[in-house]
């Protein structure tokens, strides 16, 4: 089965799928994206996700020049071409390719659509839970989406070395901030505690808070260090595709007891019911 990609709205097989040498997102690392699924193939969030995108590429100058009727076709397309069951969508916008100076372009943005299988983490890990490691960085323009992952390279290193799922970014004052490519949320007591200051403001996090309040949760917007999060009751971490998944152990410390929470288990199944429905609405269906 090929992949199916789309450069500037024209679906093509992935291996034709290409862009210029001289887009600025190659040579300068200029660009903006975002992340997103399909539930029962229609996109979650998608007008957060566009509205999220834009506001990134506003960091280069970028105005919007496609809009949601238009992902809906080519997500709708690659969907029904593809015969993946749901699709992990990557979205990318860059400039367009270089013109004069450092940052001059001639011609039009480019706007690219990877699009495929959800891949999402196995049952296994959101029964067992993962683990992550902390790591000190910072992020360029945290609350933006850029295309520059670098600060996180070293973090993900230290991961995959302890076998670990995630790696947390914790700044020069010892706050944890998020994970490379995802939010940090703790419970302690009935009381969820998420940093919102230097991170990305996360689509899933952002749906999961009317959701824990309804349940009895207050929601909690803080800084946390370390050691409030070797010591919480719940720890999760929230992205688009893996939606709420609990991790047991950070920098080798058993969280609790070990075991994946009640809270961590009802907060996915809600906000899982949750995007299903509102995918759905979101297409009209
Ligand atoms: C740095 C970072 N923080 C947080 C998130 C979670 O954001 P969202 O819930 O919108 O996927 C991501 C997702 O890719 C990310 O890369």
């Amino acid at each position: 089965m090929s992949d199916l990609f789309a450069v500037n709205g024209r679906i093509v097989p992935a291996e034709q799928a290409s862009i210029s040498v001289l887009d600025l997102g190659f040579l300068r690392g200029v660009g903006a994206f975002e992340t997103f699924r399909t539930y029962d193939g229609h996109p979650h969030g998608l007008a957060e996700h566009l509205r999220r995108i834009w506001e990134s590429a506003e960091s280069f100058g970028q105005k919007p020049f496609f809009d949601e009727a238009a992902v809906r076709r080519v997500v709708r397309e690659i969907h029904q071409r593809s015969g993946h069951a749901e699709l992990r969508v990557n979205m990318v916008v860059t400039p367009g390719n270089h013109g004069e100076g450092v940052f001059g372009t001639v011609g039009e943005p480019t706007w690219v659509v990877i699009a495929r299988d959800v891949h999402a983490p196995p049952e296994s890990s959101y029964e067992q839970g993962v683990t992550a490691v902390t790591f000190h960085a910072a992020r360029h323009l945290p609350t933006l989406k850029t295309t520059s992952y670098l600060s996180g390279r070293k973090g993900l290193e230290l991961a995959a070395k302890a076998g670990a799922h995630e790696a947390f970014y914790v700044d020069d004052k010892g706050y944890v901030t998020e994970g490379v490519t995802s939010n940090v949320l703790m419970r302690v007591a009935n009381r969820v505690m998420t940093p919102v200051a230097d991170c990305l403001p996360g689509i899933t996090k952002a749906g999961i808070k009317p959701i824990a309040e309804s349940l009895g949760l207050t929601w909690y917007e803080c800084r946390i260090t370390r050691d409030d999060v070797y010591t919480a009751d719940e720890v999760w971490i929230t992205s688009a595709v893996r939606e709420v998944l609990p991790i047991v152990r950070v920098d080798g410390k058993v969280i609790a007891d070990g075991k994946v929470g009640d809270w961590g288990r009802k907060l996915r199944a809600a906000y899982r019911a949750h995007c299903i429905a509102s995918a759905r609405a979101d297409a009209g269906v």
